[in-house]
């Protein structure tokens, strides 16, 4: 088969497609021929040499994708050759064939074309996890997410409105924010020109946020800790804006706030399958309803995998998702 190699760490150029071994499933593992992957942020920091996968795990980039199963485990009962299925890889996506545990298996929803389905799985497990599973989301809350127009922000404003949430949302642009307002988002906030603190208690009665998504990390927690209400919940699932970072604990404390911050990737494979479950239970049948869509900016073929790469690196080009489509 051929997928993308990392020649060695770099700029986007290091990216080639090129030949590799075929995959073979394990016991409880599929083979997948991809139909397409997605690109995430973590796959330009592992381009970099800076996220390397989980041992074990393919060296090619690509941490979801969609397509059909080629072959299945000894040990796999639910999934029969041909089936048309996405899935939530550690990696290896970017190819055009994948291993991955049957537990990581998601059916394609129904209304939602095999190649756009590959923007789902990565997206749809980050947020149902953090906002739903960890922060507790309920109908009549305020969620504040960061990065509303990147490919999580753009999923977390719609589920947070289909949980009957109000949803604050941070972006660097006002053309950014009026797409994420087409999608439901109720408080805009240039991040580039206003205070998100100030925004939010003005949008809320001086209440805050009940839950944050946050993406930036060190350089928010401070006033991701002064936005959340009383029992609110600050979830981090990206560090975009560094890693060491100041907590206050007298103002958590005093709030009765809750401060977490999660992964996806490196989790337990047994981890991994219980979100994948709730998801398929709980998020795909408002995917099917049409309540989540998928956001995608665009679909390129997989050898102009760099040119997907140079795109997402520049601030403010990409809304929502970019799919690579395999030959
Ligand atoms: N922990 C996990 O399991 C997990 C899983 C998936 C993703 N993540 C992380 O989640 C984050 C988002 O992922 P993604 O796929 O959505 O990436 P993405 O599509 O590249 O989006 C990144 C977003 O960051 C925003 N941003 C940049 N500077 C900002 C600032 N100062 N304040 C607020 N927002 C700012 C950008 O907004 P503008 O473009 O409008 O400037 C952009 O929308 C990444 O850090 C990623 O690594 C974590």
């Amino acid at each position: 088969m051929r997928a993308i190699s990392v020649s060695e760490p770099g700029g986007p150029e290091v990216l080639t497609w090129t030949e590799h071994p075929d995959p073979r499933p394990g016991p409880d593992e599929v083979v997948l021929d991809v139909a397409a992957a997605a690109v995430n942020r973590a796959d330009l920091l592992q381009r970099k040499g800076r996220y390397p996968p989980p041992a074990g795990v393919s060296e090619v980039p690509g941490l979801e994708c969609s397509g059909t199963v080629a072959e299945v485990g000894d040990r796999v009962t639910d999934l029969t050759v041909g089936a048309a299925v996405c899935a939530l890889l550690a990696g290896g996506g970017y190819a055009q064939r994948v291993v991955v545990p049957a537990g990581q298996v998601l059916p394609v929803p129904s209304g939602v074309d095999l190649v756009t389905a590959a923007s789902l799985p990565e997206v749809a497990c980050t947020v149902w996890s953090n906002v739903v599973l960890t922060a507790g989301l309920v109908a009549g809350e305020t969620l504040l997410v960061h990065g509303g127009a990147g490919g999580i922000g753009t999923h977390a404003i719609q589920v947070g409105k289909a949980l009957g949430a109000r949803v604050a949302v941070t972006a660097g642009s006002a053309e950014r924010l009026s797409r994420c307002a087409e999608l439901g988002a109720d408080v805009l906030i240039n991040y580039r020109e206003q205070d998100f603190v100030e925004e939010v208690r003005a949008a809320t009665d001086g209440r805050g946020a009940d839950v944050v998504l946050d993406n930036m990390g060190a350089k928010y927690l401070p006033r991701n800790v002064s936005v959340l209400a009383r029992n609110g919940r600050l979830v981090v699932i990206g560090m975009q804006g560094g890693v060491t970072g100041e907590l206050n604990l007298a103002e958590l404390l005093g709030k009765c706030g809750l401060v977490t911050a999660t992964t996806l990737r490196h989790r337990p494979v047994e981890e991994k399958a219980a979100i994948v479950a709730e998801v398929a239970t709980q998020l795909w049948p408002l995917v099917e309803a049409g309540t989540v869509r998928p956001i995608v900016h665009e679909i390129l073929p997989i050898e102009r995998a760099a040119d997907a790469h140079r795109m997402l690196e520049r601030s403010g080009e990409v809304f929502g998702k970019l799919i690579l489509r395999t030959p």
